[in-house]
C-alpha cells in the first residue's frame, strides 16, 4: 500500500509540474497535451479513496500514454531549438537566389516551363540582386555616415527585400502535387473567420482578380487580433499591413502569366488554385501561430 502512495504522490507533483510547464510555455488551451493532462487532473481530484487494482492500472496508462506525449513535445522542442542555434544568419548583401522546390515544368499545364524559368531566374534573381546592392549601399552609409541617399535605398530595400521574400514564399506555395482543400487548424480557422473554405476562396480569387495594376492576394495570419485575413498588394513595397505573416502570396503581376495567359488573369487564378501546397500553408499557419501579442 505505502509503494503504491508513493506511486500516487509522484503522479500528483508530476502532473502539477506538467501543468506548470504547458503554462509556462504558452501553449493553447484546446491543445490535446492540456485536454489529456486535464483529464488526468479531473480523476485525480476525484480521488478520495484508494484505488482498486483496476482504476490503479487504468491511471497508470493514462500516466504512461501521457508522459510519451510529453517525451515527443520535448524532443521536438530540443530539435527545434538546436535547429535555430545552428542557423546562420543572411550577412548584409549575400541573398542568393534560392533554387525552385520542383523543376521548371513541374507546374504544367497550370504554369509553363517558359514562364517558370523567366520568373525565377530572371525576376526573382533581380530582386535579390537588387535587395543585396540595397544592403550593401546602406551598409556603406552607415559605415561613412553619408545618408544622403538614405530615402533611395530604402525604397530599394523595401522594393527588393518584398520581391525576393513573396517570391521565396510563392514557389513554395505552390505543388505539382497541389490543389484540394487545407485541413486541419488552418481548415477550422478559415471556416471560423471567413464562413466556409468556398467563400474564403471567393474572396481570395476576387481580391486577387481586382488588384490594380501589378501586385498580389495574401494570405494573413494577425497574431494581435488572432484572425486570417485577404490583403491586396499593389506594387508590393507599397500598403503592406506591417505586424502580420504572409502564408499564402499569390503573384498577379503580368510576368507571372502574361506569356501563357495574356490578359486572362482569372484564369490564372482558376489554374492556380489547382497547384496549391496546402501543406505549406499549414507549417507556415503553425509557426506563425506560435506568435501571441496581446490583443487590442
Ligand atoms: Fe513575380
Amino acid at each position: 500500500m505505502s509503494s503504491m502512495n508513493e506511486y500516487l504522490r509522484e503522479v500528483f507533483k508530476w502532473n502539477q509540474e506538467m501543468r506548470d510547464f504547458l503554462e509556462s510555455e504558452n501553449i493553447d488551451g484546446n491543445n490535446e497535451l492540456w485536454q489529456k493532462l486535464n483529464s488526468l487532473t479531473n480523476v485525480m481530484d476525484r480521488m478520495d479513496q484508494p484505488l482498486n487494482t483496476d482504476e490503479l492500472g487504468s491511471l497508470s496508462e493514462k500516466v504512461e500514454e501521457i508522459h510519451e506525449e510529453m517525451e515527443a513535445y520535448f524532443n521536438e522542442r530540443l530539435q527545434l531549438g538546436a535547429i535555430y542555434a545552428n542557423e546562420t544568419s543572411v550577412p548584409a548583401g549575400k541573398h542568393v537566389l534560392p533554387p525552385l522546390p520542383y523543376g521548371y515544368n513541374a507546374l504544367e499545364p497550370y504554369i509553363s516551363e517558359e514562364i517558370m524559368r523567366l520568373h525565377h531566374d530572371k525576376h526573382h534573381k533581380a530582386y535579390v540582386d537588387g535587395l543585396n546592392k540595397a544592403e550593401d549601399a546602406l551598409e556603406r552609409a552607415r559605415a561613412t555616415g553619408d545618408f544622403s541617399l538614405v530615402k533611395h535605398w530604402s525604397r530599394e530595400l523595401a522594393f527588393h527585400g518584398s520581391g525576393h521574400y513573396l517570391h521565396t514564399i510563392f514557389w513554395n506555395n505552390m505543388s505539382p502535387e497541389g490543389g484540394g482543400k487545407p485541413s486541419g487548424a488552418l481548415l477550422a480557422q478559415i471556416k471560423k473567420y471567413f464562413g466556409s473554405y468556398e467563400q474564403f476562396k471567393k474572396h481570395f480569387t476576387e481580391a486577387a482578380k481586382e488588384v490594380e495594376g501589378v501586385g498580389w492576394a495574401i494570405l494573413v495570419w494577425s497574431p494581435r487580433s488572432r484572425h486570417l485575413e485577404i490583403l491586396q498588394s499593389e506594387r508590393h513595397q507599397l500598403l503592406t499591413q506591417w505586424d502580420t505573416i504572409p502564408l499564402l502570396v499569390l503573384d498577379v503581376w503580368e510576368h507571372a502569366y502574361y506569356l501563357q495567359y495574356q490578359n486572362k488573369r482569372a484564369d490564372y487564378i482558376d489554374n492556380w488554385w489547382k497547384i496549391v501546397n496546402w501543406k505549406d500553408v499549414e507549417t507556415r499557419f503553425q509557426h506563425a501561430g506560435e506568435l501571441k501579442w496581446k490583443p487590442v
